[in-house]
């Protein structure tokens, strides 16, 4: 079969490009080990203020591994706690869930964004550069009072 030569070229330049992505999420995933956020780590949304791993909400606890890890709950409609102290330039990871529907927890003006699954643990972890406050929206419609659905995370400058 009789193929063009500048056919030719793109079949080639797209499976170039094809392997590369691939290569790209292969990298990603086993060399820097990302993941969803949500991990599969399940949780029973009825009994998340009574479990061990949600025992300290909005408290900046130190792990062995050098982050500090803050836990968070989402619930209609405001996040538990409304406000978390944080330092900058820090790693922070943030440990959430829901008590009750699906919910958004983005900070404005990064890119820190996941959702609140019921029964799911979502989890990441960011550094905040710059001291200052940054507003926490839910962007997953909750129900009626969604839009009024809001935390703060307060970041200091660290010591
Ligand atoms: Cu919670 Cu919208």
């Amino acid at each position: 079969m009789n193929v063009d030569l500048y056919e030719r070229l793109w079949m080639w330049a797209a499976g170039v490009i094809i392997a590369a992505f691939i290569a790209v999420i292969g990298v990603s995933a086993i060399a820097y080990g990302m993941h969803p956020p949500s991990h599969v780590e399940t949780i029973d949304p009825a009994k998340v203020f009574t479990d061990p791993r949600f025992s300290q909400l909005g408290q900046p606890v130190l792990q062995p591994d050098g982050v500090i890890e803050v836990q968070i709950v989402g619930l209609m409609f405001a996040f538990a706690p409304a406000e978390v102290r944080v330092p900058a330039g820090r790693p922070i990871r943030f440990r959430m869930t829901s008590a009750d529907v699906t919910h958004g927890f983005m900070i404005a003006g990064t890119n820190a964004n996941t959702m609140l699954v019921p029964g799911y643990i979502s989890q990441f972890t960011t550094v905040f550069r710059r001291a200052g406050d940054y507003l926490i929206v839910c962007h997953e419609f909750c129900g009626n009072g969604h839009h009024v659905m809001a935390g703060k995370i307060i970041v200091e400058e660290s010591k």
